[in-house]
């Protein structure tokens, strides 16, 4: 989960490099770095922490060079320290990575054996160190690269510049993404086409196992066998708005916001104006499918989590849920006529890409949902059903989670139509609910005040709790987990009719307890449950519409209104207050809301 970039262009590189890493901060926060090539002399510039520290080094200590590299950095080897900090050089060789060296012990063994020092305790020093090993040796930069790469293993995206070499950048793709931007007489690579928007809309996209060979006027890839390839160049759009809060104080506050719009969006390409529902080629036909098995992380496992109930009460589809981390390992048995569905918000979260492999050959159809389609989840589905949201910035995922839950919605109703277990009166009641949404989220944000005043509850708590029911109790996860990465209050969730076995112990006057209940079918059930709260001084926070409050907020704590929808769409409604309670709690407390401690946007590594 970092971010990696590359520029072999026309102006002075550094502060192209620099802009960006901008783009590719949300990847990892830890220190950035950057190394240039200027009349043959490779030398570097980093420094610990956000982006602007580098900047600020660079306004002392500017770096020349048309040829560069560029890297923001998420530790896993090594504490973020200026030491540890990417671009990693040996010698004539600078390397930028993203990903895990599994091996890196091993070689680092072999080249201490010979005699080599290390001065970091990083993977990624080991391919600078192995690549100037072969150059001394006598292989040229590029043959080194190889002789280099052909000895990792684990998972990579890497960059290698070296000195003398004012035209020639190495990079390699292996489980983490890889982009190649195409300029006129520039050359460009990036974790991905937002890092490269601002240079050039003409990227190819490395495939597994590739490795390139780019100058300003040529590329040439090769593939895992070492043939050459021919990667396609597509023109991304890729919205420039991402650097942009348009007046808000956090992305996060943009992106919740934006909520309405990007829903409404979304459902324009799956609904069509009739109300019809039609799904990207190849389409998914359910009567061939007797189980669907859906994998996910964090927020978007809490989608599928939600879809779960939606798929077996309207469809009667069995489904399985797994978070990816267990599920690529538990290696369960998949049975016949079983769909496997994928969600991810960036399309590159390792250990969801490993469960889809796990499912390839298993499974009768690879399904994505994801919000980036040329990402490598969607590269590797048989059906990609983008969700719209727009580029999520935020760490903490918002307007992905409700497209997410919006497409998921969808896909169950064409489930139950495809099974027969839908009339067209229901299915066109469902999709009037859908279709309320963006002016229903629209009324929910107008609480934000309330929410506020809300959440200022929470700020001094040291614990909190959620509870749901049925289609709520995904969605206390998710509230929980809301409130956790961006406050750091430690927060937990459980469903509504389990707090007596056990976690009631909990509960004192110190710990406010969330409760998520619309006035539906299990409302009575939950007002029980936060009784037995309130009898045991818990300071209840009751989310609920008009109804659910003049029956049973009285004694709140606090409360939060609503607007009344139909059941089966409160989990995108009630992600509101579970976003905004989260927000501004970690205001309140000061805490960096976009880029929160230890965090990462996309975790490319296990
Ligand atoms: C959500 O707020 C978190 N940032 C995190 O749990 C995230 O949902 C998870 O890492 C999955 O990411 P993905 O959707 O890009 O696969």
């Amino acid at each position: 989960m970092c971010g990696i970039v590359g520029v072999l262009g026309s102006h002075e590189a550094a502060p192209i490099l620099v802009e960006a890493l901008k783009r590719l901060e949300y990847r990892g926060y830890d220190s950035a770095g950057i190394a240039t090539v200027n009349a043959g002399v490779l030398d570097r510039r980093r420094a610990v922490g956000k982006l602007v520290n580098l900047s600020d080094l660079l306004v002392h200590e500017p770096l020349a060079g048309k040829s560069g590299i560029g890297h923001t950095r998420w530790a896993t080897h090594g504490a973020p320290t200026v030491t540890n900090a990417h671009p990693h050089q040996a010698g004539r060789v600078a390397v930028v990575h993203n990903g895990i060296i599994e091996n890196f012990r091993e070689l680092r063994a072999e080249l201490a054996d010979k005699g080599i020092e290390f001065v970091t305790q990083t993977d990624t020093e080991t391919v600078a160190l192995l690549t100037e090993y072969y150059i001394a040796q006598g292989a040229t930069p590029v043959e080194a690269a190889n002789k280099a790469l052909d000895r990792l293993q684990g998972a990579f995206a890497l960059a290698f510049l070296f000195s003398g070499e004012d035209d020639l950048i190495v990079a390699a793709r292996k489980g983490s993404p890889l982009a190649i931007g195409h300029g006129e007489g520039e050359m460009f690579v990036g974790s991905d086409a937002i890092a490269l928007a601002p240079l050039t809309d003409r990227i190819s996209y490395l495939e597994e196992g590739d490795r390139a060979v780019v100058t300003r006027t040529s590329l040439e890839v090769r593939d895992t066998h070492g043939a050459l390839a021919n990667r396609a160049i597509k023109t991304v759009q890729v919205g420039a708005t991402r650097i942009d809060k348009a007046g808000h104080k956090h992305f996060m506050a943009k992106e919740i916001a934006e909520q309405p719009t990007v829903i409404a969006e979304a459902l324009g390409h799956y609904l069509s104006a009739e109300g019809e529902i039609s799904l990207p080629e190849p389409g998914l036909d359910f009567t061939s499918v007797d189980r669907l098995t859906m994998v996910a992380c964090g927020t978007a496992y809490y989608a599928c989590l939600t879809a779960k109930y939606w798929f077996e009460q309207i469809a009667r589809l069995p489904v399985d849920v797994d978070v990816a981390s267990e599920f690529r390992y538990r290696e369960p048995p998949v049975p016949a006529r079983t769909t496997a569905l994928f969600v991810s918000q960036s399309g590159e979260t390792a250990d969801t890409l490993a469960a889809l492999r796990y499912c390839n050959g298993r499974a009768d159809r690879i399904v994505s949902v994801v919000n980036v389609p040329e990402s490598s989840i969607a590269r590797e589905s048989d059906l990609v059903l983008p969700i719209h949201a727009g580029v999520e910035v935020g760490v903490a995922s918002t307007k992905a989670f409700t497209c997410q839950l919006s497409v998921l919605f969808i896909l169950a109703l064409k489930a139950a139509c495809d099974r027969g277990e839908m009339d067209a009166a229901t299915l066109a009641d469902h999709v009037s609910a859908l279709r309320s949404l963006p002016s229903v989220l629209s009324t929910a944000l107008e609480a934000n005040q309330e929410m506020q005043k809300a959440a200022l509850k929470l700020a001094e708590a040291r614990d909190v709790l959620f509870l749901g029911r049925g289609l709520m109790y995904p969605l206390a996860h998710e509230g929980a987990l809301k409130l956790k990465e961006i406050s750091y209050i430690h927060a937990e969730a459980y469903a509504s009719g389990e707090l007596k076995h056990g976690p009631i112990a909990l509960v004192d006057k110190t710990v406010p307890v969330v409760v998520m209940a619309p006035r539906d079918a299990l409302f009575d059930k939950t007002v029980s449950n936060m009784q037995e709260v309130m009898a045991r001084k818990g300071r209840v926070i009751l989310v609920s519409d008009k109804q659910g409050l003049a029956e049973a907020g009285d004694g709140a704590f606090a409360t939060i209104e609503l607007p009344t929808v139909p059941d089966a769409v409160t989990p995108i409604l009630y992600a509101i207050p579970a976003q905004l309670l989260a927000y501004h709690t970690a205001v309140a407390k000061g805490t960096d809301v976009d880029q929160p401690r230890n965090l990462a946007k996309s975790v490319t590594v296990e």
